[in-house]
């Protein structure tokens, strides 16, 4: 295991801004969490195990749909503690390009379209816009697959077949790998966990900003 110095800090920050993502491999634990602190502040740790059939729960061993989290998240990190055997690919689509290919019209209508967000922290509000313009560059996305229904509007209906038909980024994280995404521009899913199951992802949630009525810091695990 190498640790992470400021030259891997750097590639991270380049990567994610311009890919949207980045794949550190054979980190330790606690260079893992010196790149994670690098990035902001920590939200919220979560140990991700699979559960036979935990259907809708982040801890299912069924495929996950391509969405994102908690809209506080900016990034979303995981380390990969231990992989199963078999599948478990992570899977990632960038927005931008998407978004791109919206109407004027469609934008429009997605910066004015709440969706409900989970809540989580203390101050949190029940919904979030599905598009939320910045100064330069794509809007942030928020998204979950749900929105997809028959009482969807046209331009959500569009942005989830866009979606659905983009490309996307397979990638199946070994021991030690670290996967970080900016959460505000990349979907991202999973295949089925098949295999002995035996996996094991730390995921960070982290903000660039973060009220400290909220912060949970965190040290190096013993
Ligand atoms: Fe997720």
């Amino acid at each position: 295991m190498t640790p992470a110095g400021s030259v891997e800090q750097s590639r991270i920050k380049d990567e994610l801004s311009f890919r949207g993502f980045a794949l550190l491999r054979d980190l330790s634990e606690d260079s893992a969490v010196d790149s994670v602190n690098g990035l902001g502040d920590v939200l919220l740790r979560t140990d991700i195990c699979p559960k036979a059939n935990a259907r809708g729960d982040v801890s299912t061993d069924l495929p996950m749909d391509l969405h994102t989290d908690h809209p506080r998240a900016r990034w979303i990190a995981w380390h990969c503690i231990r992989q199963s055997s078999e599948g478990g690919e992570s899977l990632l689509v960038d927005s931008v390009p998407l978004i791109a290919r919206l109407t004027n019209h469609e934008r429009d209508t997605l910066r004015n379209t709440q969706a409900r967000t989970h809540l989580v922290f203390p101050a949190d509000r029940p919904t979030h816009s599905v598009l939320s313009p910045v100064k330069e560059g794509a809007d942030r996305i928020y998204f979950a697959p749900w929105l997809i229904s028959a009482e969807a509007s046209q331009p959500l209906r569009r942005l989830g077949s866009l979606i659905a038909n983009a490309e996307r980024i397979s990638i199946r994280l070994k021991q030690g790998d670290l996967l970080v995404i900016d959460n505000t521009r990349m979907l991202h899913g999973r295949k089925a966990i098949r295999g002995d199951r035996d996996r094991l992802l730390r995921r960070y949630w982290i903000s660039q900003v973060v009220p400290s009525v909220t912060s949970i810091p965190i040290s190096h695990q013993q």
